[in-house]
C-alpha cells in the first residue's frame, strides 16, 4: 500500500470510529487500539505532510498556534434573538406571528438556549472549511484549528447521508461541558489559583486561544441548532435537525415541535428545572417558526429575525431563613465566612450552605440574626447569598449583625490580614488543627502521594489518636498502632451516625497505600509539599528545571523567578517555606521516609545532550512547536530554560512575530539570535 492509501484508510477508519464513539455511543475497539491507529497516522503524516488530509482526527488533538485570528465576513449576517423573560410578551408575540402569516396554520419548534459561544461552520464538498464566531454578526474570527479539536462534529460528511447536498453551513453553540469546567475548577483550585467564573465565559476564552492543543485538552462540544444550505431541498426546521443528527451532528434531543403558544409554555416550564439536567449551561428556551417559507414570509428586523425569539429563564434565587454564619479554616488557614441555611433548593440541588467570600462581603450583605436571604447559583454552579429578604426580614432593623471574627474557630489564635488581601489568615500553621488536616489531606490526593486508602475520616481518627502531626509521620505508622481505632461519625447534614474502624484488612490497605506512596515521582512530592502558590503544573516545572529538592532548596529568588511559570510572589512563598524551621523537619523526615527528591528519567524524556550547559529563551510563534514542545525540546536536549533576557542567556530562539523590544534588548546584551531551523540544527547536529 503507499503511503497515500495508507493515510487515507487510517483517516476514514478513525473518522468512522470517531462518530461511532460521540454520536452511537458505540466503540468497536478499544481505546488504546484508537490510541495507536491515530499514532500511526500522526507518524505516517510526518512523514507525508504533503499528504494530510484537512478532515485528518489528528487535526482534533491540536498543536497548532494561531498569533492572530483572520478576521472573515459572514455569508449571512449571524443575528441575534430578540428576548423577553415575560409570558405575557410571549403571547404577543405569538400573536403578531399568527398577524404575519395571516391566520395560516403553523408550528413553532421549541428548542432549549444553550449558553456559551455561537458558532457558523462551513462545508464544502462535505468537508469541514471553515469554524467562525460571531463576532459583530457581519464577520467573525476564523478559530477552524480550534473548532476542529470538537470530537463531536465532523469533519467530513458523507454526500450519501445528506439531502440537502454537500456544500452548506450549520450554526451551533460551543460550550464547555458542566463536568469539564468542574475538573478545571477542582485542578485550578487545588494550584492555589483563580478558579473560572462560569462555563460560558470559559468556553469564550477557550475558543479563542492559540494554542489549538491547549483547547483541545480543554474538550469543548457544540450543539448544532440552525442549517442553511442554499438550495432550500428542505421544507422545515425539524427536517433539517433531524437530517442533521442522521449525518453525524450533535444535535441536542431536547428540542419538540408544538402546535400552538399554550403548548409552547408547557415546554418552558417542562424544562425549567430539567435543563439542569443537560450537560452545558443553559439560560432559556428558543420558539422558532418551523415551515422556511413561512419565515420568509415572516423575514427580519434590523437585529433579529421575525420568526423567533427567546424566553429567559430568571436566574433561579429564593429565599430561606438564615440559621447562622460559621467560618471555615483552609488549608492556607484563610477564613472563610459560610451562611448556614434553612435547606432550599436550586438548580435540581438541595443547598444548605453558601459562601460569603470574605469579611468585606460579609459587611456589604449587612447579614443581621434572624434575617432571610436570598440565595442564587452563580453561573448556576456554586450557591451565593445575594441580598437580605427585607420583606421577609421582619425583625431586620433592630437584630443584632453578624459579626465576622477576630480569632481562629479552631485554636483561637488572633487572625491577621496582609495588606491588599481580602481575607483574614489564622497564622497557626504549625499548631491549627484544621490546617495540618488540611495539609495532610492535600498531601494524599491523587494528584500529590496518592494514598487513596486515606481519606477525610480516617485522618481524623489518626490525628484525634495522637498518631500523626503532619503527613511525613504517616510513614512511621505501625500495624497494631492501627488496628482497632474508631470513631463514630455523624453526618453533619442528615444526623445520620456512621462508624468507621480499623480492622485488619483496612490497616493492611492503608499501610500499603503508604508504602506504594514512596515511589509517586518527586513532582508529586513537590506538589504534595504543599508550598503556598505551588501547585501541579509549577511544581512539575519545578521538578523539570532544578531536577533534585537540594537543588530547589538552594535557589535564589532570581533564580526560582527565571524558571517558566515561577513569578516574584511564588518565588517568594518557595524561598519562605525552605526558611521556616517547621517546614525543614517536616522535609527531613521525608527524607528519612524514602520519599523521592530526585527527577527521575520517568519523566523526563532524554533525547540528547547537544544543548547541555545552554540557556535558552525564545520569542514568537514556531511552525513545529508550541511554546510547551519548545519548552519539553530544550529540556529534553540537556538545555535550560529561561523567561527573560539577560547575560545569562545563551541563545534567543527568534520566530514568527517576535516581540521588537526582546530583540533590541537582545541585541545590546549581545545575546545570540538563532531561527527556528538554526535550532533544530543545534540539535540535530550536537
Ligand atoms: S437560533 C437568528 N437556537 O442565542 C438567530 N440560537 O441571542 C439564530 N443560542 O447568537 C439563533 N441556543 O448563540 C438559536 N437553540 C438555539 C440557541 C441559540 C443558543 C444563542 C445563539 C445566538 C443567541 C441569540
Amino acid at each position: 500500500m503507499t503511503a497515500k492509501e495508507q493515510i487515507d484508510q487510517l483517516t476514514d477508519r478513525l473518522n468512522y470510529l470517531n462518530y461511532q464513539y460521540y454520536q452511537e455511543a458505540q466503540s468497536e475497539v478499544s481505546d488504546q487500539e484508537f490510541d495507536l491507529l491515530l499514532k500511526q497516522l500522526e507518524k505516517l503524516e510526518e512523514e507525508n505532510p504533503e499528504l494530510v488530509r484537512d478532515d485528518s482526527p489528528t487535526h482534533r488533538v491540536g498543536g497548532t498556534i494561531t498569533k492572530n485570528f483572520e478576521t472573515v465576513k459572514h455569508k449571512h449576517p449571524m443575528l441575534s434573538l430578540s428576548n423577553t423573560y415575560s409570558e405575557d410578551e410571549l403571547r404577543d408575540w405569538d400573536e403578531r406571528v399568527r398577524k404575519g402569516l395571516n391566520g395560516a396554520d403553523f408550528e413553532y419548534i421549541c428548542e432549549i438556549k444553550f449558553d456559551g459561544i455561537s458558532l457558523s461552520m462551513s462545508f464544502e464538498e462535505g468537508l469541514l472549511t471553515r469554524g467562525v464566531t460571531r463576532g459583530d454578526g457581519t464577520q467573525g474570527d476564523d478559530i477552524t484549528t480550534n473548532v476542529k479539536t470538537i470530537r463531536s462534529l465532523p469533519l467530513r460528511v458523507q454526500e450519501g447521508q445528506l439531502p440537502f447536498g454537500s456544500t452548506f453551513e450549520v450554526r451551533g453553540e460551543g460550550f464547555m461541558p458542566n463536568a469539564v469546567f468542574e475538573q478545571i475548577n477542582e485542578e485550578l483550585i487545588a494550584e492555589g489559583k483563580t478558579p473560572l467564573a462560569n462555563p460560558r465565559n470559559s468556553a469564550a476564552g477557550t475558543f479563542k486561544m492559540q494554542d489549538s492543543a491547549v483547547v483541545a485538552a480543554r474538550q469543548l462540544d457544540c450543539y448544532i441548532y440552525e442549517l442553511l444550505e442554499e438550495k432550500h431541498l428542505l421544507r422545515t426546521h425539524a427536517e433539517s435537525l433531524e437530517a442533521l443528527k442522521k449525518a453525524g451532528f450533535n444535535v441536542s434531543d431536547s428540542w419538540q415541535k408544538v402546535g400552538d403558544i399554550e403548548e409552547a409554555i408547557a415546554y418552558i416550564n417542562k424544562w425549567e428545572a430539567k435543563r439542569f439536567e443537560l450537560p452545558c449551561a443553559t439560560d432559556g428556551i428558543v420558539l422558532k417558526v418551523n415551515d422556511y417559507r413561512q419565515r420568509e414570509e415572516l423575514g427580519f428586523t434590523a437585529k433579529s429575525p421575525r420568526w423567533a425569539i427567546a424566553y429567559k429563564y430568571k436566574a433561579e434565587s429564593k429565599s430561606t431563613r438564615l440559621k447562622g454564619v460559621s467560618f471555615q479554616v483552609g488549608r492556607t488557614g484563610a477564613i472563610t465566612p459560610v451562611a448556614e441555611l434553612e435547606p432550599v433548593i436550586l438548580s435540581m440541588t438541595t443547598v444548605r450552605r453558601a459562601t460569603l467570600h470574605n469579611s468585606d462581603e460579609m459587611e456589604r450583605l449587612d447579614l443581621r440574626k434572624g434575617d432571610f436571604v436570598f440565595v442564587e447559583k452563580a453561573g448556576e454552579i456554586i450557591p451565593k447569598v445575594t441580598r437580605v429578604d427585607l420583606e421577609k426580614s421582619l425583625d431586620h432593623e433592630n437584630s443584632e449583625p453578624f459579626e465576622f471574627i477576630g480569632e481562629c474557630p479552631a485554636c483561637r489564635t488572633a487572625l491577621v490580614r496582609n495588606e491588599g488581601e481580602a481575607a483574614w489568615f489564622c497564622p497557626n500553621e504549625a499548631g491549627c488543627p484544621p490546617q495540618i488536616k488540611g495539609r495532610i489531606e492535600h498531601f494524599i490526593q491523587r494528584k500529590a502521594l496518592d494514598i487513596d486508602s486515606l481519606g477525610e475520616g480516617k485522618i481524623e481518627i489518626l490525628m484525634e489518636n495522637g498518631l500523626i502531626g503532619d503527613a511525613a509521620d504517616l510513614y512511621s505508622l505501625r500495624f497494631e498502632q492501627l488496628l482497632g481505632l474508631e470513631k463514630v461519625h455523624v453526618d453533619e447534614l442528615t444526623g445520620k451516625e456512621r462508624k468507621v474502624s480499623f480492622k485488619e484488612k483496612t490497616v493492611e490497605n492503608i499501610l500499603k497505600g503508604i508504602e506504594q506512596s514512596k515511589s509517586q515521582e518527586f513532582a508529586k512530592v513537590l506538589f504534595g509539599m504543599g508550598i503556598r502558590f505551588v501547585g501541579q503544573t509549577t511544581a512539575e516545572k519545578l521538578a523539570d528545571y532544578f531536577g533534585n529538592i537540594d537543588a530547589l532548596e538552594k535557589a535564589s529568588l532570581e533564580e526560582l523567578v527565571a524558571v517558566p511559570d515561577v513569578g516574584e510572589k511564588v518565588a517568594q512563598s518557595i524561598v519562605e517555606y525552605f526558611s521556616n524551621a517547621d517546614n525543614q523537619v517536616f522535609l527531613s523526615k521525608l527524607k528519612v521516609a524514602g520519599l523521592q527528591f530526585e527527577q527521575g528519567e520517568r519523566n523526563q524524556v532524554q533525547e540528547g545532550e547537544s544543548l547541555s550547559g545552554l540557556i535558552l529563551l525564545y520569542t514568537g510563534t514556531f511552525e513545529n512547536y508550541s511554546r510547551d514542545e519548545l519548552e519539553a525540546k530544550i529540556i529534553a536536549n540537556g538545555g535550560k530554560f529561561v523567561k527573560s533576557i539577560s547575560k545569562k542567556l545563551d541563545y534567543l530562539i527568534v520566530g514568527e512575530g517576535a516581540g521588537p523590544s526582546k530583540l533590541a534588548k537582545a541585541e545590546k546584551l549581545g545575546v545570540k539570535m538563532i531561527s527556528e531551523a538554526d535550532f533544530e540544527k543545534m540539535i540535530d547536529q550536537g
